[in-house]
């Protein structure tokens, strides 16, 4: 959990930008509840390397990164990097690692980085991109210094895993209902991949962004007179928080932290469904049921017995009754508690499917404990 500055300052990042957004995570309980790395994304290098070195651009931090991250320590969180495998990153503008690997991995250490957002743009060549992830995860290790490895590549591949302890699975996020239900379905299919360190990565939240980043309409930091374009509703932002946490992706938040509204504050900090999120056990949630028109139930298994997080999804633009049967999502026949992890209520005790009204476009996400031992043999 934590956050990046892409989704809503692009390349615009500086030392006092990660210390004011620290001192607000501070503020705002979002460090208590849960949110540890601080990261930053492509546009922090000059575009010349110095004796093989990369350059932290001396406007946006004009020394370096050792002090910044040593305030973020003393905070209590961690940093995050970027760089890309290429010969240059996505923004053209700074050179990639590729042939660096080991110099930058020993710089990244020395820095005090505890995680690397590693991208796809600009390769050497399209047919080394195994190899490509590979010598940085090995560079990385030779360090010594634990620094998660965050694999972006866009797609899912089979030796993702072995290497990276997160891989992108979609495209970039857009922040528009159409874009985040396209990246559900793709990301949730591969739940099997997923386990403890090991974490398919549906991209970084747009919870709060307000349209600013919607790569899929047009919209983009080139055009700065959209930014003010609302994205999602509420309820949209709070179906997308809920969808990340049943498929126990990584929540790491992309809005201006230093300036939420109480809706968006509510969201990132519902400490229920990051408990979710978060479970030890470390299973991504799937889909169990759908009706073909739009609506679906998602199914995490939880730590503790009989236990599940249970989203039930509406696409559709109306208000729709779903019915979650305790068959479809794993919990035995008889009785069983129900809990709304957003009303943050017990509703009861319900004999074998609880069914309820869900909002157009919005969740119920509940949490359903089976009564141990009340199971029926037929
Ligand atoms: C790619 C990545 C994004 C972001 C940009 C930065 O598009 O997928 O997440 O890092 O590059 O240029």
């Amino acid at each position: 959990m934590g956050w990046n500055s892409w989704n809503t300052f692009m390349s615009g990042i500086s030392d006092t930008l990660l210390r004011q957004t620290a001192d607000a995570m501070v503020t705002n309980g979002m460090r208590d509840a849960g949110y540890q790395y601080i990261n930053i994304d492509d546009g922090w290098a000059m575009p010349n390397r110095v004796n093989g070195h990369l350059q932290p651009d001396p406007v946006k931090f004009p020394n370096g990164f050792k002090p910044v991250t040593d305030y973020l320590h003393s905070k209590g969180f961690k940093f995050g990097i970027y760089s890309d495998r290429g010969t240059k990153t996505c923004v053209q503008q700074a050179p990639g690692s590729h042939g660096y690997e080991t110099t930058d991995a020993e710089d990244f250490a020395a820095w005090g980085v505890d995680y690397l957002k590693y991208d796809n743009c600009n390769p050497a060549s399209f047919s080394i991109q195994e190899g490509d992830y590979r010598r940085m995860r090995d560079a990385l290790a030779a360090t010594g210094r634990p620094i998660v490895f965050s694999i972006c590549a866009w797609k899912f591949k089979k030796w993702m895993p072995q290497l990276g302890n997160l891989w992108r699975t979609t495209d970039d996020i857009s922040d528009n209902w159409e874009n985040i239900m396209g990246i559900i379905d793709t990301n949730e299919k591969l739940a099997s991949y997923a386990g403890p360190g090991k974490w398919n990565d549906p991209d970084m939240l747009v919870v709060g962004c307000n349209g600013t980043v919607d790569v899929q309409n047009g919209k983009s930091f080139d055009m700065p007179e959209m930014a003010d374009k609302r994205g999602m509703t509420d309820i949209e932002y709070q179906t997308h928080f809920s969808m990340w946490a049943v498929m126990a992706a990584p929540l790491i938040a992309g809005n201006d932290l230093r300036n939420m509204p109480k809706a968006v504050k509510e969201i990132l900090l519902n400490k229920e469904v990051i408990a979710v999120d978060q479970d030890v056990l470390g299973r991504q949630g799937v889909k169990v049921w759908e009706d073909g028109k739009g609506l679906s139930i998602y199914s995490k298994e939880l730590k503790g017995t009989h236990t599940r997080a249970v989203v039930l999804l509406n696409r559709t633009q109306k208000n729709e009754r779903i019915t979650a049967e305790w068959n479809d999502i794993g919990i035995p026949l008889g009785s069983a508690t129900v809990r709304d992890l957003w009303r943050h209520v017990e509703i009861g005790n319900f004999n074998e499917r609880y069914s309820v009204y869900v909002p157009p476009h919005g969740v119920v996400f509940l949490r359903i404990v089976g009564e141990a031992g009340k199971l029926r043999s037929n």
